[in-house]
Protein backbone atom coordinates (compact mmCIF):
# COMPACT_ATOMS: atom_id res chain seq x y z
CA UNK A 1 0.00 0.00 0.00
CA UNK A 2 1.35 3.46 -0.81
CA UNK A 3 1.06 6.60 1.31
CA UNK A 4 -1.16 8.50 -1.09
CA UNK A 5 -3.99 5.58 0.14
CA UNK A 6 -4.09 7.27 3.50
CA UNK A 7 -7.05 8.89 3.84
CA UNK A 8 -6.52 12.88 4.11
CA UNK A 9 -6.96 13.85 7.88
CA UNK A 10 -8.79 17.33 8.18
CA UNK A 11 -8.50 18.49 11.96
CA UNK A 12 -10.69 21.79 11.31
CA UNK A 13 -12.95 23.71 9.09
CA UNK A 14 -10.39 25.11 6.67
CA UNK A 15 -8.66 21.63 6.40
CA UNK A 16 -12.21 19.93 5.83
CA UNK A 17 -12.92 22.94 3.14
CA UNK A 18 -9.86 22.57 1.20
CA UNK A 19 -10.21 18.71 1.11
CA UNK A 20 -13.73 19.15 -0.03
CA UNK A 21 -13.41 21.04 -2.88
CA UNK A 22 -10.75 18.53 -4.30
CA UNK A 23 -13.37 16.30 -4.57
CA UNK A 24 -15.24 15.60 -8.09
CA UNK A 25 -18.57 13.74 -8.81
CA UNK A 26 -20.64 12.56 -5.77
CA UNK A 27 -19.90 12.45 -2.32
CA UNK A 28 -21.03 10.01 0.63
CA UNK A 29 -20.80 10.76 4.46
CA UNK A 30 -20.72 8.35 7.38
CA UNK A 31 -21.01 9.64 10.45
CA UNK A 32 -19.61 8.29 13.59
CA UNK A 33 -17.99 8.41 16.79
CA UNK A 34 -14.99 6.33 16.23
CA UNK A 35 -14.00 3.02 17.95
CA UNK A 36 -15.02 1.44 14.78
CA UNK A 37 -16.29 -2.09 14.08
CA UNK A 38 -17.37 -3.97 11.38
CA UNK A 39 -20.89 -1.91 11.73
CA UNK A 40 -19.50 1.10 10.80
CA UNK A 41 -17.16 -1.23 8.23
CA UNK A 42 -20.82 -2.04 6.57
CA UNK A 43 -21.94 1.82 6.00
CA UNK A 44 -18.16 2.78 5.12
CA UNK A 45 -18.50 -0.11 2.33
CA UNK A 46 -21.60 1.32 1.13
CA UNK A 47 -20.63 4.46 0.57
CA UNK A 48 -17.63 3.26 -1.10
CA UNK A 49 -20.00 1.58 -3.42
CA UNK A 50 -22.71 4.23 -3.70
CA UNK A 51 -20.63 7.45 -3.99
CA UNK A 52 -17.31 8.62 -6.04
CA UNK A 53 -15.81 9.43 -2.81
CA UNK A 54 -16.33 8.70 0.39
CA UNK A 55 -15.69 11.10 3.60
CA UNK A 56 -15.50 9.84 7.12
CA UNK A 57 -16.27 12.25 10.16
CA UNK A 58 -14.77 11.14 13.66
CA UNK A 59 -15.96 13.04 16.57
CA UNK A 60 -17.24 11.85 19.89
CA UNK A 61 -20.34 14.99 20.44
CA UNK A 62 -20.11 16.14 23.73
CA UNK A 63 -23.99 17.47 23.16
CA UNK A 64 -25.30 13.90 23.15
CA UNK A 65 -24.22 12.82 26.66
CA UNK A 66 -26.30 13.97 29.67
CA UNK A 67 -23.89 14.87 32.56
CA UNK A 68 -23.76 11.21 34.08
CA UNK A 69 -23.09 9.60 30.91
CA UNK A 70 -20.18 7.78 29.38
CA UNK A 71 -18.64 10.80 27.48
CA UNK A 72 -14.91 10.86 29.24
CA UNK A 73 -14.83 6.94 29.42
CA UNK A 74 -16.05 6.43 25.37
CA UNK A 75 -13.48 4.77 23.51
CA UNK A 76 -11.52 6.82 21.65
CA UNK A 77 -8.85 4.51 18.94
CA UNK A 78 -7.94 7.03 16.23
CA UNK A 79 -5.24 5.08 15.07
CA UNK A 80 -7.13 2.05 14.43
CA UNK A 81 -9.59 3.87 13.24
CA UNK A 82 -7.73 5.26 10.42
CA UNK A 83 -6.37 2.24 9.51
CA UNK A 84 -10.20 0.94 9.17
CA UNK A 85 -10.67 3.98 7.12
CA UNK A 86 -7.63 3.32 5.03
CA UNK A 87 -8.81 -0.29 4.17
CA UNK A 88 -12.64 1.07 2.79
CA UNK A 89 -10.45 3.30 0.46
CA UNK A 90 -11.93 6.54 2.43
CA UNK A 91 -10.89 9.78 1.06
CA UNK A 92 -11.28 12.27 3.89
CA UNK A 93 -11.49 12.15 7.41
CA UNK A 94 -13.19 14.58 9.67
CA UNK A 95 -12.28 14.26 13.11
CA UNK A 96 -12.26 17.49 14.84
CA UNK A 97 -12.05 18.52 18.63
CA UNK A 98 -14.65 20.02 20.68
CA UNK A 99 -13.57 23.26 20.09
CA UNK A 100 -13.33 23.26 16.53
CA UNK A 101 -16.81 21.69 16.39
CA UNK A 102 -18.31 24.24 19.35
CA UNK A 103 -15.67 27.20 19.07
CA UNK A 104 -17.75 29.57 21.67
CA UNK A 105 -19.17 26.75 23.64
CA UNK A 106 -22.19 24.89 24.14
CA UNK A 107 -24.52 26.27 20.66
CA UNK A 108 -27.01 28.74 21.58
CA UNK A 109 -29.12 27.33 18.77
CA UNK A 110 -29.86 23.76 18.31
CA UNK A 111 -32.52 21.05 16.07
CA UNK A 112 -35.85 20.67 18.01
CA UNK A 113 -36.49 16.73 16.99
CA UNK A 114 -39.96 17.24 17.90
CA UNK A 115 -42.40 14.82 19.84
CA UNK A 116 -40.30 12.05 18.50
CA UNK A 117 -37.48 13.02 20.43
CA UNK A 118 -39.15 12.78 23.74
CA UNK A 119 -40.09 8.83 23.13
CA UNK A 120 -37.99 6.28 23.79
CA UNK A 121 -33.88 6.72 23.73
CA UNK A 122 -35.14 10.33 23.84
CA UNK A 123 -37.31 9.88 26.86
CA UNK A 124 -34.17 7.82 28.82
CA UNK A 125 -32.14 10.30 27.64
CA UNK A 126 -33.21 13.79 27.70
CA UNK A 127 -32.07 16.09 25.62
CA UNK A 128 -30.21 13.45 23.35
CA UNK A 129 -31.65 14.04 19.92
CA UNK A 130 -31.29 17.84 20.06
CA UNK A 131 -27.33 16.97 20.65
CA UNK A 132 -27.77 14.24 17.51
CA UNK A 133 -29.50 16.19 15.33
CA UNK A 134 -27.53 19.35 15.85
CA UNK A 135 -24.31 17.71 15.10
CA UNK A 136 -25.53 15.60 12.34
CA UNK A 137 -26.95 18.96 10.54
CA UNK A 138 -23.66 20.91 11.26
CA UNK A 139 -21.62 17.62 9.62
CA UNK A 140 -24.22 17.78 6.41
CA UNK A 141 -23.79 21.55 6.12
CA UNK A 142 -19.71 21.31 6.60
CA UNK A 143 -19.30 18.31 4.07
CA UNK A 144 -21.99 18.79 1.78
CA UNK A 145 -22.48 15.05 1.31
CA UNK A 146 -24.98 14.01 -2.33
CA UNK A 147 -25.67 11.18 0.30
CA UNK A 148 -24.99 10.41 4.01
CA UNK A 149 -24.97 6.47 5.78
CA UNK A 150 -26.73 5.67 9.16
CA UNK A 151 -27.40 2.41 10.68
CA UNK A 152 -30.23 0.57 11.75
CA UNK A 153 -28.93 -0.36 14.41
CA UNK A 154 -30.01 3.14 15.67
CA UNK A 155 -33.35 3.01 14.90
CA UNK A 156 -34.89 6.36 16.04
CA UNK A 157 -31.98 7.71 15.03
CA UNK A 158 -31.92 7.03 11.84
CA UNK A 159 -35.64 7.62 11.65
CA UNK A 160 -35.63 11.43 13.22
CA UNK A 161 -32.32 12.18 10.84
CA UNK A 162 -34.79 11.15 7.58
CA UNK A 163 -37.39 13.44 9.33
CA UNK A 164 -35.11 16.34 9.46
CA UNK A 165 -34.47 15.95 5.72
CA UNK A 166 -37.59 15.99 4.99
CA UNK A 167 -39.01 18.80 7.30
CA UNK A 168 -36.26 21.04 6.60
CA UNK A 169 -35.79 20.31 2.93
CA UNK A 170 -31.79 19.04 3.40
CA UNK A 171 -30.40 18.51 -0.23
CA UNK A 172 -29.00 14.86 0.84
CA UNK A 173 -30.22 11.28 0.32
CA UNK A 174 -30.67 9.21 3.25
CA UNK A 175 -29.55 5.65 3.30
CA UNK A 176 -30.11 3.25 6.28
CA UNK A 177 -27.93 0.24 6.42
CA UNK A 178 -28.87 -2.87 7.78
CA UNK A 179 -27.62 -3.74 11.55
CA UNK A 180 -24.58 -5.59 11.44
CA UNK A 181 -24.38 -8.89 14.37
CA UNK A 182 -21.91 -11.33 15.87
CA UNK A 183 -22.32 -14.57 14.72
CA UNK A 184 -24.56 -15.10 18.20
CA UNK A 185 -26.50 -12.25 17.70
CA UNK A 186 -24.78 -9.83 19.56
CA UNK A 187 -25.09 -6.37 17.52
CA UNK A 188 -22.05 -4.71 16.75
CA UNK A 189 -21.50 -1.14 19.29
CA UNK A 190 -18.55 0.72 20.81
CA UNK A 191 -20.07 0.34 23.96
CA UNK A 192 -19.50 -3.56 24.27
CA UNK A 193 -16.14 -3.07 24.56
CA UNK A 194 -17.63 -1.96 28.49
CA UNK A 195 -18.88 -5.61 28.75
CA UNK A 196 -17.01 -8.31 31.26
CA UNK A 197 -17.23 -11.66 29.55
CA UNK A 198 -20.01 -12.78 31.69
CA UNK A 199 -21.97 -9.57 30.76
CA UNK A 200 -21.63 -9.84 27.40
CA UNK A 201 -22.85 -13.67 28.05
CA UNK A 202 -26.05 -11.24 29.57
CA UNK A 203 -26.30 -8.90 26.35
CA UNK A 204 -27.17 -11.41 24.41
CA UNK A 205 -30.70 -11.62 25.56
CA UNK A 206 -31.51 -8.63 24.02
CA UNK A 207 -30.81 -10.23 20.37
CA UNK A 208 -32.63 -12.96 21.60
CA UNK A 209 -35.22 -11.28 22.61
CA UNK A 210 -36.25 -9.66 19.36
CA UNK A 211 -35.62 -13.16 17.63
CA UNK A 212 -38.20 -14.48 19.53
CA UNK A 213 -40.48 -11.77 18.71
CA UNK A 214 -39.77 -12.56 15.24
CA UNK A 215 -40.19 -16.13 15.42
CA UNK A 216 -43.86 -15.36 17.03
CA UNK A 217 -44.64 -13.07 14.31
CA UNK A 218 -43.42 -15.70 11.97
CA UNK A 219 -45.65 -18.17 13.54
CA UNK A 220 -49.27 -15.60 13.34
CA UNK A 221 -49.10 -14.13 16.20
CA UNK A 222 -50.50 -10.83 17.06
CA UNK A 223 -48.84 -7.87 18.55
CA UNK A 224 -49.91 -8.78 22.14
CA UNK A 225 -48.09 -12.35 21.83
CA UNK A 226 -44.88 -11.15 19.43
CA UNK A 227 -44.20 -8.50 22.59
CA UNK A 228 -45.10 -11.32 25.34
CA UNK A 229 -42.55 -13.68 23.56
CA UNK A 230 -39.79 -11.57 23.94
CA UNK A 231 -40.28 -10.17 26.91
CA UNK A 232 -40.19 -13.91 28.28
CA UNK A 233 -36.74 -13.67 26.92
CA UNK A 234 -35.78 -11.35 28.94
CA UNK A 235 -37.35 -11.65 31.66
CA UNK A 236 -35.67 -14.82 32.05
CA UNK A 237 -32.37 -13.48 31.73
CA UNK A 238 -29.94 -12.85 34.21
CA UNK A 239 -28.12 -9.22 34.96
CA UNK A 240 -30.74 -7.34 32.46
CA UNK A 241 -32.33 -4.42 33.22
CA UNK A 242 -34.54 -3.58 30.72
CA UNK A 243 -35.46 -0.38 30.23
CA UNK A 244 -38.10 -0.24 27.41
CA UNK A 245 -39.65 -3.29 24.87
CA UNK A 246 -41.76 -1.64 22.29
CA UNK A 247 -43.59 -2.83 19.36
CA UNK A 248 -44.28 -0.10 16.41
CA UNK A 249 -44.49 0.44 13.23
CA UNK A 250 -41.65 1.10 10.68
CA UNK A 251 -42.06 4.77 11.76
CA UNK A 252 -41.73 4.89 15.33
CA UNK A 253 -45.98 5.22 15.19
CA UNK A 254 -48.53 2.82 16.87
CA UNK A 255 -48.09 -0.69 16.05
CA UNK A 256 -50.47 -1.60 13.50
CA UNK A 257 -52.32 -5.16 13.68
CA UNK A 258 -50.83 -6.14 10.60
CA UNK A 259 -48.13 -5.40 8.32
CA UNK A 260 -44.51 -4.15 8.70
CA UNK A 261 -43.65 -3.34 12.12
CA UNK A 262 -40.73 -2.38 14.19
CA UNK A 263 -39.70 -4.40 17.69
CA UNK A 264 -37.51 -1.85 19.92
CA UNK A 265 -35.37 -2.73 22.99
CA UNK A 266 -32.99 -1.17 25.41
CA UNK A 267 -31.56 -2.58 28.39
CA UNK A 268 -28.68 -1.67 31.28
CA UNK A 269 -26.49 -4.96 31.30
CA UNK A 270 -24.44 -3.63 34.51
CA UNK A 271 -23.39 -0.31 33.93
CA UNK A 272 -23.76 -0.62 30.37
CA UNK A 273 -26.84 0.45 28.41
CA UNK A 274 -27.50 -1.34 25.51
CA UNK A 275 -29.85 -1.07 22.37
CA UNK A 276 -31.06 -3.13 19.26
CA UNK A 277 -33.98 -3.61 17.13
CA UNK A 278 -35.71 -5.47 14.31
CA UNK A 279 -38.44 -5.28 11.59
CA UNK A 280 -41.14 -7.82 11.51
CA UNK A 281 -43.77 -8.51 9.50
CA UNK A 282 -47.21 -9.01 11.00
CA UNK A 283 -50.07 -11.25 10.01
P1 LIG B 1 -21.87 5.83 16.31
O1 LIG B 1 -22.51 5.15 17.48
O2 LIG B 1 -20.39 5.81 16.19
O3 LIG B 1 -22.48 5.20 15.01
C1 LIG B 1 -22.14 5.71 13.75
C2 LIG B 1 -23.03 5.08 12.70
O4 LIG B 1 -22.77 3.66 12.66
C3 LIG B 1 -24.53 5.23 13.02
O5 LIG B 1 -25.24 5.50 11.83
C4 LIG B 1 -24.89 3.88 13.60
O6 LIG B 1 -26.26 3.55 13.46
C5 LIG B 1 -24.00 2.97 12.77
N1 LIG B 1 -23.82 1.68 13.45
C6 LIG B 1 -23.37 1.46 14.71
N2 LIG B 1 -23.38 0.16 15.01
C7 LIG B 1 -23.86 -0.49 13.91
C8 LIG B 1 -24.13 -1.87 13.57
N3 LIG B 1 -23.91 -2.85 14.43
N4 LIG B 1 -24.62 -2.15 12.33
C9 LIG B 1 -24.86 -1.14 11.44
N5 LIG B 1 -24.62 0.16 11.70
C10 LIG B 1 -24.14 0.49 12.91
O7 LIG B 1 -24.55 7.12 15.93
C11 LIG B 1 -23.60 7.84 16.22
O8 LIG B 1 -22.30 7.38 16.27
C12 LIG B 1 -23.76 9.32 16.53
O9 LIG B 1 -25.01 9.52 17.14
C13 LIG B 1 -23.60 10.22 15.28
C14 LIG B 1 -24.66 9.93 14.21
C15 LIG B 1 -22.19 10.07 14.69
C16 LIG B 1 -23.77 11.70 15.72
O10 LIG B 1 -22.87 12.04 16.72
Amino acid sequence: MTVTDVPVVARNREDLARARAELSGTVGVVMTMGALHEGHAALLQAAREQADHVIATIFVNPLQFGPHEDYDRYPRTFDADLALCTEHRVDVVFAPSAEVMYPTGEPMVRVNPGPLGEVLEGASRPGFFHGVLTVVLKLLNLTRPDVAFFGEKDYQQLTLVRRMVHDLDLPTRIVGIPTVREADGLALSSRNSYLTPAERDSALALSRALFAGVAAAEAGQGPQQVLAAAQAVLDAATGVRTDYLVLTDPDLGPAPTSGPARLLVAAWVGTTRLIDNIALRLE
